[in-house]
């Protein structure tokens, strides 16, 4: 489905139209536009109202060296220890196989094949550039939080992926971040007692790029939902 790249003015909308975006224009986003994204985004509930989020956003020369240093260091295949694992492990079905799924829809509109696996790392390393988006965020909370508080953080995620599309603007949330953290801690004002649950792009979607028109499937409500009347 190709990239829509207009204005979402309904919530509806905006959920239809959101998509995990993977490569995007080089065009700034606006300060007046990203502060409006981000300051509305503080409306999040959070349990108790912890609000157990810090957010570290990045645009201009200090973006640019995050980037380079990052994928210097994935490409280097030099591995970091994660935060946390990105998945359980072994994984259960059905998750294993829409999980696959995924990854086979997605490599093939960009025409990697499974046995090209270095084409396969360099692709992925587009998660180390922040898929080219002229903002990066990082997210880092207290090492203490609970399990409630991660769920937090992705209230937190969700609103500001839905005001983007308000704007016209695509993102994509990056749990790539837990497995790269010695440039965050590096770069960013990270306080001992905090670590990096997640990181996110936001920008305008290249409507050319055919990574972006990958709509990805979901399962039936009737799937995962059970009525009780
Ligand atoms: C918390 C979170 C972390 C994610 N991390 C990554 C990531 O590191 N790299 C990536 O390419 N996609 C990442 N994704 C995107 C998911 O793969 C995507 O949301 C899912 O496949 C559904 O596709 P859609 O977002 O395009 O609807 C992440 C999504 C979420 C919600």
């Amino acid at each position: 489905m190709p990239l829509n790249t207009n204005k979402s003015p309904s919530v509806t909308e905006a959920l239809d139209t959101r998509i995990t975006c993977r490569d995007f224009l080089d065009t700034p986003v606006p300060d007046d536009v990203l502060m409006r994204i981000l300051n509305m985004a503080m409306r999040s509930p959070s349990g108790g109202n912890l609000q157990p989020w810090k957010l570290h956003v990045m645009t201009g020369d200090t973006l640019a060296e995050f980037k380079k240093r990052a994928a210097e260091r994935t490409l280097g295949g030099k591995l970091e220890e994660p935060t946390y694992r990105a998945y359980p492990s072994p994984l259960w079905e059905p998750q294993r196989s829409w999980r696959y799924k995924l990854g086979e829809d997605m490599y093939s509109l960009i025409g990697i094949p499974k046995d090209n696996k270095m084409g396969r790392l360099v692709w992925l390393a587009q998660n180390a550039k922040f898929f080219e988006a002229p903002v990066g965020i990082i997210v880092t909370g207290h090492k203490n939080l609970e399990m409630p508080q991660y769920m937090d953080i992705g209230i937190l995620l969700q609103s500001i992926m839905l005001l983007a599309r308000e704007e016209g603007l695509h993102t994509a949330s990056q749990g790539w971040w837990r497995n790269w953290t010695s440039v965050c801690h590096e770069m960013l004002d990270i306080p001992e007692e905090e670590e990096v649950m997640v990181g996110m792009s936001i920008g305008y979607g290249n409507p050319d790029a055919p990574v972006n028109d990958l709509y990805a499937d979901r399962a039936g409500l009737d799937d995962v939902a059970k009525f009780y009347d």
